[in-house]
């Protein structure tokens, strides 16, 4: 087939691209694809979000049917996960292994228009410390049963089998990479892990995460983790470590050497800087670091132990804010997206995409301009109560210290928990009651740093009724304001 002449121009400077990038290895870009949202994005126009910024990879944290679906017929390269609930069964049941890989894998290899499947991640961060050993002692026996049942479906040259790691899994006496090692409960498990991978020449999955070092450690500062420190480097013998990035990947580093896997390759398969909720989490500082991250693995200048060896590809955290993630470890955990929850670019980053600015979601269907606040001229003696009551199911994490609602003032704070419990339910009338304190108003209560979202709208399924339900709301709404004037 001829091509279109208008892809011949883009088809050189791919090629242009290719050649420059030859040579010495750079890492290649994608975006970790969560779903932990009241409201997700349809996966179509997820898709086309990928599609417009020149995402070619993307990890998803399960195997969901949907989502698959939309990346099918895609040049998409695709992680799909197994959650840490599931590691059990897998662990105790080659059968159970075997019918996953055939329902989640196999099924999307057959036909014309597949998934391209990369890798299969078994378990998610299971080594994490607020774990304890909940899941990672069934993550030798899940990998193995899995890594068997894919072997068996022919599919064991196509797919590799990957056991993300989070970053605490690895540590290091007085910070020093050079004194790298694997947390001990978890050792002797890695090392299996380790010896498992690289029988199947696997990559070993890691999250780095500048962002908790910063926040959790008093021995840092925002500049190394940024990627512009210039003044204090940190001394390790004769290498020198001038980011936080290098200093953790490096501690890596030995912790694989001293375990008898030197040449382990690795996949930072998350890393991100949150915009909300906490210290430090700004759309403005997460720029610095993604500008400081992406020019720092486009240099392929490697860190002072694998100058040559750079991570062969690093997953972005994450694409899309999440309103329902766990905040048990911050309340930043809902603002790791490079675009919010409706597909809007909170800053610009470049991931090789030819205008070097990202493209919005385009096609977002949204409920009416409508917002619930609280009504001034009632009782206001259980208000404050009603309001905790709606934060503790709805998303109220930018009303925390730092947060971009921090400054709103009683009772506005209040108005901002009613509106997320009201959008979160789908604008539902009796969702903004409280008690007889709510009230549904046309009027953007909105502030210079604090937005009050409209929610997307979802369901589609009843969408006649509740079309039909919104316009006479929207009549009422109307005569009712009139009658008030
Ligand atoms: C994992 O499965 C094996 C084989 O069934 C079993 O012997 C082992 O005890 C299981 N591991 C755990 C931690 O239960
Ligand atoms: C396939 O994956 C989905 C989503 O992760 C899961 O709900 C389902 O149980 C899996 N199928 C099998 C047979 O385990
Ligand atoms: C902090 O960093 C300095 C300099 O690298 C090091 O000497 C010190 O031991 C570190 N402290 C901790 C608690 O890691
Ligand atoms: C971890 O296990 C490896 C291999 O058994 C061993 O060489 C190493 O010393 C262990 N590390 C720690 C910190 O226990
Ligand atoms: C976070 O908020 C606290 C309390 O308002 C303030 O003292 C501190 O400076 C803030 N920190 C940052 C990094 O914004
Ligand atoms: C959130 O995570 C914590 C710690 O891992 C856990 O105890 C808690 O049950 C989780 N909450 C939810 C709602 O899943
Ligand atoms: C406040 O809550 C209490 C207990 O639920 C209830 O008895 C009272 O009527 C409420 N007050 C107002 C003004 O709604
Ligand atoms: C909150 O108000 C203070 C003082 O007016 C201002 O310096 C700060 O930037 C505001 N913070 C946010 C997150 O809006
Ligand atoms: C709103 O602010 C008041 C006064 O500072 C505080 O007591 C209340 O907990 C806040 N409510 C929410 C939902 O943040």
């Amino acid at each position: 087939m001829v091509p279109p002449p208008t892809a011949r121009p883009l088809t050189m400077i791919v090629l242009v691209l290719l050649l420059a990038s030859m040579g010495s290895r750079a890492t290649a870009i994608g975006v970790n694809w969560g779903t932990s949202s009241s409201h997700p994005l349809p996966p179509a126009i997820v898709l086309q979000l990928l599609k417009s910024n020149r995402i070619s990879k993307v990890r998803l944290l399960d195997a969901d049917p949907a989502l698959l679906g939309a990346l099918s017929g895609s040049d998409v390269d695709v992680t799909v996960g197994i959650p840490n609930a599931m590691l059990r069964s897998f662990n105790s049941s080659i059968k159970a292994a075997e019918s996953w890989v055939h329902d989640n894998v196999t099924r999307y290899f057959s036909g014309g228009r597949g998934v391209r499947i990369e890798y299969v991640a078994v378990g998610d961060e299971s080594f994490l410390l607020g774990h304890d050993d909940q899941f990672y002692p069934f993550v030798v026996g899940a990998a193995t049963n899995i890594q068997a049942a894919l072997t068996k479906a022919n599919l064991g040259s196509k797919v590799k089998v990957v056991v993300p790691c989070s970053a605490d899994s690895f540590e290091s006496e007085s910070s020093l990479p050079s004194k790298g090692h694997f947390r001990i409960e978890v050792n002797s498990t890695m090392v299996q892990i380790l010896k498992l991978l690289s029988e199947h020449r696997s990559p070993f999955f890691v999250t780095i995460s500048p962002y908790q070092s910063l926040l959790q450690s008093k021995n840092t500062t925002l500049n190394f983790a940024l990627f512009k420190e210039t003044a204090q480097s940190r001394k390790d013998g004769q290498r020198k470590y001038k980011n936080s990035f290098d200093l953790s990947y490096d501690t890596l580093v030995t912790a694989l050497y001293s375990s008898g896997f030197p040449n382990m390759e690795i996949v930072i398969s998350q890393i991100g800087w949150p915009t909300d909720g906490a210290a430090y989490a700004t759309s403005i500082l997460a720029e610095e670091f993604m500008k400081g991250l992406l020019d720092h693995l486009h240099s392929k200048s490697g860190t002072p132990l694998r100058p040559q060896n750079p991570p062969i590809e690093t997953y972005l955290f994450s694409l899309l804010d999440e309103d329902q993630r766990n905040i048990s470890s911050g309340n930043f955990e809902r603002h790791w997206g490079l675009f919010t929850f409706d597909g809007q670019a909170k800053y610009q980053v470049y991931m090789g995409q030819t205008s070097k600015k990202l493209t919005n979601a385009q096609g977002v269907e949204y409920l009416p301009s409508r917002w619930c606040v609280v009504n001034n001229n009632k009782d206001m003696s259980n208000a404050t109560a009603e309001a905790l009551d709606a934060c503790s199911v709805a998303d109220c994490t930018q009303l925390s210290p730092n947060g971009s609602c921090f400054n709103l003032s009683w009772p506005a704070n209040l108005s901002y928990a009613f509106n997320s419990f009201y959008q979160q339910h789908d604008q539902r009338a009796d969702s903004c009651s409280f008690g007889g304190v709510g009230l549904i108003t046309t009027v953007d209560p909105s502030t210079v740093n604090c937005l009050f979202t409209i929610g997307l709208q979802t369901s589609h399924s009843d969408s006649f009724a509740w079309g039909f339900s919104t316009q006479l709301m929207n009549f009422l709404l109307t005569y009712i304001l009139v009658l008030l004037k």
